[in-house]
């Protein structure tokens, strides 16, 4: 009788959980490094809300904003390891991962302005280069865009010889190395959550960011000086860990696509409002002055830079290169 009981309670209590299990949402776990308030932050939180809404409840996603769950390094491990499923790094943080071609986005005035960014990254460029991450374990679901670049120091920065010398922070891309050593500058690789101190700190001189971060990091408060250079660009790849994405039903990878199509839509189109609206807030916080190159110093910026789209041939290819200033071309840019 006893025994008859008892497995009576376990045969219950395995029914139980397994209609649990049934119940249990599928969790996407999403790390990223920026805060909340970004291009990236916001198009992370409306890719949550799509997808929960058109899974109906099926997929819970968990955001991670902030490098709260993993650094700049540490999140490609993570996401390789299946700890965490979706991330959106930078594109200059894809060369660790051994998918140096990424890195084409980093070469200096390779975008003459968001278009020609757009035709790559919607194009067969940025198609081919998303099918390079599959022997890596990755799937790549779509490129979001945050924006151009500004140099920023405790000194004003309006001719490039005024680098000279400065440790500069960059992500770890070797094109923004050469680029920075283009300047006569010492690149230094530090992961995004440790850039604040180490400027306030003096671990080192200046950075580059977009505004976005810039401002949302709280950089202007310990960089005196922004100077609006436009000298390059920094986007993301949205990413997942290809075994979780391959083994998900495929009604809801069919929503969770359909999400983030939308979220991407939406990340590309407030990217260029959010940065215009951090720069005017770094402009009004009376911290950091702003200063806008004139002509002839922006012919001297592109004069000194420019070299290192030839310099990192070798790196990225000479034909990948070349294709995505055809695309500028075919625009009408020079
Ligand atoms: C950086 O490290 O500066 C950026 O890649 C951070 C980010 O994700 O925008």
């Amino acid at each position: 009788m006893k025994l008859k009981s008892l497995l009576f309670s376990l045969l219950a209590a395995s029914v139980m959980s397994g209609a649990a299990l049934a119940q249990a949402p599928i969790v996407i776990k999403f790390s990223h490094v920026v805060a909340s308030d970004t291009p990236k932050g916001k198009a992370a939180e409306r890719f949550k809300e799509l997808a929960e809404k058109a899974t109906k409840g099926r997929v819970k996603v968990e955001l991670y904003p902030n490098s709260t769950l993993y650094k700049d390094k540490e999140e490609l491990e993570a996401l390789q390891l299946g700890a965490v499923q979706m991330l959106a790094p930078s594109l200059a943080k894809f060369g660790p991962l051994g998918v140096k071609e990424f890195e084409v986005f980093d070469l200096p005035y390779i975008f003459p302005s968001k278009e020609v960014l757009y035709r790559v990254t919607e194009g067969q460029i940025g198609k081919d280069l998303m099918k390079k991450l599959e022997s890596k374990g990755i799937v790549g679901l779509g490129f979001w865009d945050n924006g151009f670049k500004v140099m920023s120091a405790n000194k004003p920065l309006h001719l490039p010889t005024d680098l000279k010398g400065m440790k500069l922070r960059i992500q770890s891309s070797k094109v923004l190395d050469a680029q920075m050593r283009a300047l006569g500058a010492n690149p230094q690789v530090l992961a995004f959550s440790e850039v604040y101190q180490a400027l306030q700190t003096g671990v080192v001189d200046g950075t580059e960011n977009p505004p976005s971060n810039l401002y949302t990091q709280k950089m202007h408060e310990v960089q005196k000086h922004v100077t609006v250079t436009n000298h390059g660009y920094l986007g993301y790849a949205v990413i997942v860990n290809k075994k979780f994405w391959d083994g998900l039903p495929a009604d809801i990878r069919n929503e969770l696509d359909g999400a983030m199509k939308a979220a991407t839509k939406y990340a590309n189109a407030i990217a260029q409002q959010e940065n215009d609206n951090a720069l005017e807030a770094v402009k009004k916080s009376g911290k950091t002055t702003v200063y806008m190159l004139n002509d002839k110093e922006r012919a001297e910026w592109r004069k000194t830079l420019l070299p290192v789209q030839k310099e990192m041939e070798g790196r990225i290819g000479k034909e990948l290169i070349a294709n995505v200033n055809k695309e500028a071309l075919a625009l009408g840019y020079k």
